[in-house]
């Protein structure tokens, strides 16, 4: 009966931590194994929830940025993420998802980070997300093997949450290497997390999408930026495909009056 009780008391506790989903069979938070005191009940202390202290994640992003410029290959970058320790994304997903296609890409896509079919499988956008971006992309006649595509974010968040600024941070550095490594002449912003990470503007998705930006990939090439909404909100909001159609195009014009 006891056993009971603290068995959901244990799990009262993880719903009230936002914990959506199990990896693992002994009970941690964040790596470390829970505390219980000799009545088998959980210290306050370890359920306080920890955030990254602003000088440690900007120490650690800037880390991830110095050993990123050693990488000059998409596979040599895969391999420095795998051994990365620095986000704790890392310990809840099942795969570290770099990119996918070609790696002289004209065209990249930035979506927010893997879901739960892409963390499966260990590719961006194979989901119900992905089959939709693809017909977008066929609609337009681009092949998807030709662009390159990845995410802000190489591992899933738990139960699909939002990222933190601090997650967000520290693996940017992953990102921009991969867009100086490709070298694209444009770049598709999927959804707000890819806007705001890239592009310095205030706007929100709904404003900015549709215009053109540009991104200084490095002293010589700027690459032409596009944003359109996720495929995960036209999926719950069918109502905008009609815009995101009219931004397709407009990347579609762009690509030909370049040709
Ligand atoms: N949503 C994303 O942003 N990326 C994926 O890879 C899948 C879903």
């Amino acid at each position: 009966m006891n056993k009971q009780i603290d068995i959901e008391e244990l799990l009262d506790w993880y719903i009230f931590a936002g914990v959506t989903e199990t990896c693992g069979d002994l009970p941690c938070l964040n790596s470390q194994p829970l505390v219980l005191d000799d009545n088998k009940k959980l210290l306050q202390q370890s359920v306080k929830t920890q955030k990254t202290p602003v000088s440690l994640s900007e120490n650690i992003s800037r880390n991830a940025k110095d050993i990123c410029s050693k990488a000059s290959s998409l596979e040599e970058l895969k391999e420095i993420l795998i051994k990365f320790e620095g986000c704790n994304l890392k310990n809840t997903a099942a795969s570290t998802i770099l990119g996918d296609g070609s790696a002289c890409a004209k065209v990249m896509l930035i979506g927010e980070a893997p879901g739960a079919d892409e963390d499966r499988i260990g590719k961006p956008f194979v989901g119900r997300c992905g089959k939709l971006l693809d017909k977008m992309l066929e609609a337009i006649n681009i092949n998807r093997e030709d662009c390159y595509i990845t995410n802000v974010l190489p591992w899933r968040p738990p139960g699909n949450r939002t990222p933190t600024d601090d997650e967000l941070a520290v693996c940017l550095p992953f990102l921009k290497r991969q867009i100086e490594l490709i070298k694209p002449d444009y770049i598709l912003l999927l959804g707000g997390i890819s806007l705001k990470s890239l592009i310095d503007t205030a706007d929100s998705i709904s404003r900015a999408r549709g215009k053109w930006f540009e991104y200084d990939i490095d002293e010589t090439k700027k690459a032409n930026v596009l944003a359109t909404y996720h495929p995960s909100y036209l999926l719950r909001s069918t109502a905008q495909k009609s815009k995101v159609w009219a931004d397709l195009l407009r990347l579609k014009k762009k690509i030909n009056e370049n040709v």
